[in-house]
């Protein structure tokens, strides 16, 4: 019953297969309009060349030291990769903070906060002596000339420091380092964390071939062929494409199914007008959508007997995290229990049903549009191929993804019918994107070595 007036109140949330293709094959002419080198000036999804050419091969060592900026947590880690009769990674790490007023402050106190993190790490693994290879994970659009040059374009998700867009990361961060004078470091290899992903994954099944994100915020990378990437040259082999598919719809191309709380999440937000799909998906916005609709239904008297509190309508205050802990099978409604008596709502039975369900079409909608863009990606790699089935393997990572207890079945479920033609295989990426950062590293230094 309850069900069934949430459904109708939420109908545009809620898409049919039809609808989901029809976003899928949009997806695709985006990534055809980003890879063209005419179309691409104007393309809101902007395929960015990675300079990543392969996945790892399993010849990969060395010691290095990965930088993990740009998801939630920012870590260093040590990446030993050694290689006696098999090839191991041994890692250690350190989580760091980064408070809000260095991220919202000026880029040169950003990198000099990095910078200052990294010395600590190496006074601690006793390598301050020493000039190891860095991978830094920078999980931002970026425009890359090669491996170790880094434009950021502009800032994403929760991230606004000062004078850092249109520079070059690696420079800015060399500069901080430089500028201490205590230690040294080689910065050999940038590389998004959906790239990062896609190696570490790689380095268990050489089948994987794509990498996404589905966290604070959400994007995917997989390896293109050579010849269909006009702003590169050469046309053999393949190379790793940075989709930034968080800004589909940034040109309109989804207004048609963007609702009222996804307008108003995007004018309270950090980068209005931009990454408009992101924001209908991933962790930094989600429990805040769910937020926008709870308000508005308490407004009309559906939920709460009407109660309003001061908590309900303070952003913020209802976390992803918080969708990820109500749509528990067995715990679900307790939880949603606690967390609505903490907003303050006196919620009853039926109202602790009702947002669950609320919770449940938001993070159904968003594992739908993943799916229909992951779609469209696979499809596109059973094209290059020339194949009747694709078989691969899809590395992910991301909190959402992790944390919500029916995401991933929801979106494994979703990709095969859309697909029905490739069989996928979805590999959890275990330790981050720092191991992939330093098989790309060790890649980057031997050719450094070889050229050197
Ligand atoms: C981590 C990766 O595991 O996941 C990061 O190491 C990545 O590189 C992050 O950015 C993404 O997830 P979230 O939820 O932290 O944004
Ligand atoms: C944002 C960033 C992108 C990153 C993703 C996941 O979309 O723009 O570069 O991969 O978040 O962290």
């Amino acid at each position: 019953q309850h069900h069934r007036e949430i459904d109708k109140y939420l109908y545009s949330m809620r898409f049919s297969d039809e609808t989901l293709r029809d976003i899928m094959s949009r997806f695709r002419m985006e990534m055809e309009k980003g890879l063209g080198r005419d179309t691409n000036p104007t393309a809101t999804v902007k395929m960015l060349p990675t300079f990543v050419r392969s996945i790892p091969d399993g010849s990969e060592k060395g010691d290095f030291i990965a930088l993990d900026l740009g998801g939630s947590n920012f870590r260093i880690l040590r990446v030993k990769v050694s290689h006696e009769k098999k090839q191991t990674v041994q890692m250690e790490s350190q989580n760091y903070e980064t408070p809000e007023d260095i991220i919202h402050g000026s880029g040169s106190r950003l990198f000099d906060h990095v910078a200052e993190c990294l010395g600590d790490f190496m006074e601690k693994q006793n390598i301050k002596d020493k000039k190891l290879p860095v991978g830094f994970t920078f999980s931002f659009p970026c425009a890359h000339t090669k491996l170790d040059e880094a434009v950021l374009l502009t800032w994403t998700k929760r991230f606004k420091a000062s004078g850092v867009e249109g520079m070059d990361v690696v420079k800015l961060l060399n500069k901080a380092i430089k500028k201490r004078g205590d230690y040294d470091a080689d910065i050999m290899a940038v590389v998004n964390d959906t790239v990062g992903t896609m190696m570490t994954c790689g380095f268990d099944d050489q089948r994987c071939e794509v990498g996404i994100i589905i966290g604070t915020g959400t994007n995917a990378c997989y390896m293109e062929e050579l010849r269909h990437i006009d702003m590169v040259e050469g046309d053999e082999g393949r190379m790793c494409i940075n989709t930034e598919w968080g800004a589909f719809g940034d040109d309109g191309m989804l207004e048609d199914i963007r609702t009222e709380f996804d307008r108003e999440i995007d004018r309270g937000s950090l980068n209005p007008g931009k990454q408009l799909f992101e924001k209908m998906v991933s962790g930094m916005y989600m429990g805040e959508l769910v937020r926008l609709i709870l308000v508005k239904m308490a407004k009309e008297g559906l939920l709460f007997e009407g109660r309003i509190t001061p908590e309900l309508l303070t952003k913020g205050k209802f976390e992803t995290k918080h969708i990820s802990a109500i749509e528990k099978t067995k715990e679900g409604l307790t939880k949603a229990k606690e967390i609505l008596t903490r907003l303050g709502v006196e919620p009853s039975a039926d109202d602790c049903i009702a947002v669950q369900h609320v919770c449940a079409i938001v993070s159904f909608r968003s594992a739908n549009l993943i799916a229909a863009t992951l779609g469209a990606i696979l499809a596109r790699l059973k094209d290059n191929k020339n194949i009747p089935r694709l078989r691969t393997t899809v590395g992910i990572d991301g909190s959402l993804y992790k944390m919500h207890p029916q995401y991933s079945r929801r979106l494994h479920k979703t990709v095969r019918r859309l697909v029905p033609e490739c069989d996928v295989r979805f590999l959890l990426s275990e330790s981050g994107s720092g191991k992939g950062a330093a098989l790309v590293t060790a890649w980057a230094s031997r050719l450094a070595d070889q050229t050197r």
